[in-house]
Formats: structure tokens, C-alpha cells, sequence
């Protein structure tokens, strides 16, 4: 198949593609979305075959109005309203129980569907004109990196897919917050630019699911399917130091085997005597975050074999810097003391 690149202004012909049953990459303002009409079974089936994405994960539908949300749940609860009114449009995603419409090729099997409002123009406008909810995951392959560049796509799905709208470089970079209402204390699924300090300060108690942060145990239920599967690998094997300056320095110093590399912040690069791929300053969580899949591109690009990273903190975005990263890594840290 031939892939068209499209830009802003072609917006009509991607919407066109939409309505026949295609797949069109667009940008979002956290990554690129590979969207489908979220109504329609078999395009949305196209989507896991283009991805090599497993069935049972489900998809996250999108839409460009409040109002659009109502056909598909069975039940708006207030805590909803308060999150959509303080952070929608944006990198929010409510997963809530699922009404009939929702074909189950998106649900995954399960009774709930995951929402969200993206506040990217070029998205909302091509949610607009296809005149239908886009069911949309992130616009790699399944297992990769999410792209954050029309170039990622290109990579990934060049050839697979109808069209990709090059909208330019997302601006959060990570993928949106997923958070369940469907319990009666909300949790937190996947930690993105919306924090859990933002969450609990419109809605209160918000639980941390222990998969954000931890491996899975060997027959472990899970509340979000995404995440039992190997994600944001690069090829190379990626270790985190958990360790000061000083040490992580040092440490880098001796274990210097050709094919290895550093993934560290702006103000490291100094001191590494390693090649390095810097993605941010140390206290920018929010450039690290937009930067963070390009570094994990770039590891295999340059062929490493060997990544040594710096082990991000837990507080605001930082979660959901950790949570890729240490699934980039297949949860493997050295902490030094
Ligand atoms: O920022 C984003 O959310 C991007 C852009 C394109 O919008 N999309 C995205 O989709 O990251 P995807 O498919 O790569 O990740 C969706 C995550 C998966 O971990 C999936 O398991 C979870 O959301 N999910 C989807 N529906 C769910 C549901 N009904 N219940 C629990 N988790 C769900
Ligand atoms: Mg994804």
C-alpha cells in the first residue's frame, strides 16, 4: 500500500479516508494516533493488523466535544465532569462503562471504553470532519516507542497504513493518563502529563495502580491490558542507575564496552566520558517527557547495544517518565548506595 503524507492543509482527503474504512496517522498533543473509525468493526480491526497489536488491548476512542462522550457510556458520573471540565481538551483519558455502539474489537472483550479529548487542532478537526469518534493507539508498531515525529511514523508504518498528517513534534510526548472511574476510588492506569497531584486535587483519592510501577507477578490480573505487554524497547538492553552524580559517573567510567551508551540529562554530559543521548535538563520534567521517545529511537539508530540510563524520580511528571522508562528497560536497575 501506498502511504500519503499529507500536511494541515489536506485535512479534507485524511477525513475522506476515515469514512471508507482507512487508517489515517495524526498527531496528538501527546503522540502520533493511529486513527480509525471507532463505530466501524472492521476498520478498527485493520488498526491491530497494521500495529501486529494483540486483540485484547483495547483502544482508546477519541472524540472532539464533550457532548460526543454521552453514546458512548452507560453512566456519567460526577467525577468525570470535574476531571473533563479541568483538564479536557488535553492528555486525559476516563475509562467508563461502555455502551452497545462500542464494537467490541475496541473494548477488547472488556465492558468499559477508554475516552479522550485531545486538544491537538489538527485532531480535533480531523475528528470533526469524519463526523465519527476516532478509535486511535499510539502510531508505532506494537512494543516500540510511541512517535512523537511523523518521521517515527514513517518508520514505523510506512507502506501499512493510507496516510499520516505530518502535524510536526508532539508537545507533551508521552501518552496520556489513563484513569478508571469505574471503581469506587478512581485508579490511576497510566501516568502521563495530567499528574497524580492534578488528579487528586479535582476528585480526591486517586490509587496508584502497583503495575505503574512494578513488574507484574506470574498470573497477576490486570486492570489495564496495555500493561502486561513488553513496551518502549528499544533493541539494545537498557539499565537504570539508580545512583548520585558522583556515582552514576564513576559507574559509567568503568563500564565502558564498545556498543555502549548513556541516556542522561543536559547537565551530565560533561562529566560522561561515554557517548551520550541527553534528553532534557535534570529538573525539566516536561522537556524530558517530550524528548524521552526520540532518546529511545535514537539508541537503536546509532546501533548501541548497551544503554545506561539515569533513574528518573517519581513526583509529578516524573511518573510517567519512570513508569516508560523502567518498561524500556524490562524493569532492570542497578541502585547504587
Ligand atoms: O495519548 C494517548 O493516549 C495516545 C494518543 C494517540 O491519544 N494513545 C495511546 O493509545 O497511547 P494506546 O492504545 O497506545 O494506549 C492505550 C492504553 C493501553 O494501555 C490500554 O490497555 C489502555 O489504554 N486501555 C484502553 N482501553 C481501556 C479500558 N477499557 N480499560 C483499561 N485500560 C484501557
Ligand atoms: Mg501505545
Amino acid at each position: 500500500m501506498n502511504t500519503l503524507i499529507l500536511n494541515e492543509e489536506q485535512i479534507n482527503t485524511a477525513a475522506d479516508i476515515i469514512k471508507k474504512g482507512g487508517l489515517v496517522a495524526m498527531p496528538t498533543e501527546t503522540v502520533y494516533g493511529l486513527a480509525a473509525n471507532a463505530l466501524d468493526y472492521r476498520a478498527v480491526e485493520k488498526i491491530y493488523t497494521a500495529k501486529g497489536r494483540p486483540s485484547d488491548n483495547p483502544l482508546i476512542v477519541h472524540v472532539a466535544e464533550v457532548e460526543d462522550i454521552y453514546p458512548l457510556v452507560t453512566s456519567f458520573p460526577e467525577k468525570a465532569k470535574k476531571l473533563i471540565d479541568a483538564f479536557s481538551p488535553g492528555p486525559l483519558t476516563i475509562v467508563l462503562p461502555k455502551s452497545d455502539i462500542i464494537p467490541k474489537e475496541i473494548s477488547g472483550g472488556l465492558d468499559t471504553v477508554a475516552i479522550r479529548f485531545p486538544s491537538h487542532p489538527i485532531a480535533r478537526k480531523l475528528i470533526k470532519k469524519a463526523g465519527v469518534p476516532l478509535a486511535a493507539p499510539s502510531a508505532n508498531l506494537s512494543g516500540s516507542p510511541s512517535p512523537t515525529t511523523a518521521q517515527h511514523v514513517i518508520k514505523d508504518l510506512n507502506g501499512r497504513i493510507d496516510a499520516i498528517i505530518d502535524g510536526g513534534a508532539c508537545s507533551v510526548g508521552v501518552e496520556s493518563t489513563v484513569i478508571t472511574l469505574v471503581p469506587e476510588v478512581p485508579v490511576l492506569l497510566r501516568p502521563g502529563g495530567i499528574t497524580h497531584e492534578m488528579l487528586t486535587s479535582v476528585i480526591g483519592d486517586v490509587i496508584i495502580d502497583s503495575a505503574v510501577l512494578n513488574p507484574l507477578k506470574n498470573g497477576q490480573a490486570v486492570q489495564s491490558p496495555g500493561m502486561k505487554y513488553k513496551h518502549y524497547s528499544p533493541k539494545a538492553r537498557v539499565i537504570l542507575v539508580k545512583a548520585s552524580d558522583d556515582d552514576f559517573y564513576n559507574f559509567t567510567a568503568k563500564n565502558n564496552k564498545d556498543g555502549t551508551a548513556v541516556l542522561c540529562y543536559n547537565e551530565d554530559t560533561e562529566h560522561i566520558k561515554l557517548p551520550f543521548i541527553a534528553y532534557g535538563n535534570k529538573n525539566d520534567y516536561a522537556k524530558q517527557a517530550q524528548m524521552l521517545f526520540d532518546a529511545l529511537r535514537k539508541i537503536d539508530d546509532m546501533g548501541y547495544t548497551t544503554v545506561y540510563g539515569r533513574c528518573p524520580s517519581t513526583d509529578g511528571i516524573g511518573l510517567a517518565i519512570y513508569n516508560r522508562l523502567i518498561r524500556a528497560a524490562g524493569f532492570e536497575v542497578i541502585e547504587l548506595a
